[in-house]
């Protein structure tokens, strides 16, 4: 168990008492935050306090674990639109802006998010930051002239005067590069304070073979923030 375990619990808890109710189809995102309510939603279906909860997955990784759990898994395409998605995020900050995949799954969570009539981040209190981009932003990238991508990402960091940015290749297991759910490839880029993300969010959406970046800047409608004493704090769009 990690030390922010306690936290990210207290956060999953609280989703789950605030916003899930009887009938949802319910969006599962991923990464440890979001696997730690997979296993409280699993076990409130499975002692029938919710009934009628069906779920899409972000990852094929969550859609094991909502298996095992013996949560109701459907096919994404099966949907135009659904109710909730809860997941985790690496920064959050005051107006509700995030950062996301650290786990390489960005795309689809950003996906399943846009169709989620409601998005919730849950976090542990370390997520909270002032300013976005300590955490590196993350791109999927289309392996097909991957380095002439890179190579624009590169030149548009630095028309925006992102000083010192570094980007890189994430490797995945014995040093090969990481492979994203759909078969491409992740840039990290280290920019270290990211002074106007709309504005480089923009710019990266513009560049071919970016498929996503990891900046979820109008998604989220809420973000619980749990604390290691097990207290939340919840913070709504409409109060940020
Ligand atoms: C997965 O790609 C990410 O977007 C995660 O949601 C994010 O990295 C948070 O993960 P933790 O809950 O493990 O910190």
């Amino acid at each position: 168990m990690s030390g922010q375990d306690p936290a990210k619990r207290a956060a999953a808890r609280a989703v789950l008492d605030s916003f899930v109710k009887d009938g949802m189809t319910i969006g599962l995102g991923s990464g440890s935050t979001a696997e730690i309510f997979v296993c409280l939603l699993g076990e409130k279906v499975q002692q029938g306090e919710l009934q009628d909860i069906r779920c899409v997955a972000s990852s094929h990784r969550t859609a094991e674990l909502a298996e095992r759990v013996g949560l109701s898994l459907y096919r994404v395409e099966e949907f135009s639109s659904f109710a909730l998605m809860v997941d985790g995020a690496d920064e959050v900050d005051n107006s509700l802006r995030a950062l996301k995949g650290g786990g390489g799954c960005h795309y689809r969570e950003k996906a399943l998010a846009q169709m989620a009539k409601q998005l919730v981040l849950i976090v542990d209190a370390s997520k909270c930051v002032e300013t976005l981009g300590a955490f590196p932003v993350p791109l999927e990238i289309v392996p097909f002239a991957c380095e002439a991508t890179a190579e624009r990402v590169r030149k548009l960091v630095q028309k925006f005067r992102y000083a010192g940015a570094e980007l890189n290749w994430r490797k995945g297991q014995g040093g090969a590069l990481y492979e994203t759910d759909n078969g491409n490839f992740v840039l990290d880029c280290a920019l270290q304070s990211i002074a106007d993300p709309e504005v480089l969010a923009r710019g990266l959406k513009q560049i071919t073979g970016v498929v996503e970046h990891g900046l979820f800047l109008d998604e989220a409608d809420a973000v619980i923030i749990g604390k290691p004493d097990g207290s939340t704090e919840t913070r709504s769009r409409t109060s940020a």
